[in-house]
């Protein structure tokens, strides 16, 4: 006959379930090596939270440079027509074809006397269409009051640098140099046939020293350029 053991634990009077002298068997999760401790868990939040911030912050920066690299414009001269379409003491404004269709652009061709400046119509505060105004002889932009003497010199408003200018050059109808920007001697002698070529723009101090072309909102000088070192 089978012995059977009681709803009582014992076992024919003997008893055979587990005595408070028995050690408790317990699972110790640090034990297992997929277990995650709340400092290890919050370690890795602040981790991947830095990660992302310092991520926000480097890549449009990277990218910004070096997008703005790549924006450099290939030298071209744009022939914009004689001279006599350009009478001294006045400031014209032309339409101009850039490199590519989304960079045409109106240039104001300023001469005075025997001085030739061309100045282009981005505004520097966050590129608005400046108009040239004869009355006061100098530039307004209509966004958020930009203002610009006759030189294109900030002077009023938000944009932080004088407007961009643009390289040129005159030659004789045959393609021979008479006068560039960087050596404006032989204008005086230029004819009203010679023909006017628009180069590649470029940005000025306010003491008109020229600097790489910037974008819209970057200033040249001062310590808030260093954001933009390419
Ligand atoms: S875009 Fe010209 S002042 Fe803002």
């Amino acid at each position: 006959m089978t012995s059977q053991q009681d709803p009582d634990g014992t076992n024919g009077g003997r008893y055979v379930g587990p005595r408070a002298h028995d050690p408790v068997e317990e699972n110790d999760p640090h034990a297992d090596p997929a277990f995650i401790t709340r400092t290890k868990f919050l370690s890795g939040v602040a981790i991947a939270t830095g990660a992302v911030m310092t991520g926000a912050i480097l890549v449009p920066v990277v990218g910004f440079a070096v997008a703005d690299s790549l924006k450099d414009e290939p030298a071209q001269w744009v022939d914009i027509g004689p001279l006599s379409q350009f009478p001294e003491e006045e400031t014209s404004s032309i339409a101009v074809s850039g490199p590519a269709p989304e960079s045409d652009r109106r240039v104001f061709v300023r001469r005075r006397g025997e001085e030739l400046a061309m100045l282009w119509n981005r505004c520097t505060h966050l590129g608005c269409p400046v108009t040239y105004n004869s009355g006061s002889d100098g530039y307004a932009c209509p966004c958020h009051g930009g203002a610009y003497d006759s030189e294109g010199i900030v002077t009023a408003g938000p944009p932080a640098r004088p407007l961009d200018r643009f390289d040129w050059m005159v030659v004789t109808p045959d393609g021979q140099q008479v006068a560039r920007r960087s050596d404006p001697a032989g204008l005086a002698d230029a004819s009203d046939e010679d023909r006017l070529m628009v180069g590649v723009p470029f940005s000025v101090d306010d003491e008109l020293q020229p600097y790489r072309l910037h974008g819209p909102g970057e200033p040249v000088t001062g310590a808030l350029s260093n954001l933009y070192p390419f």
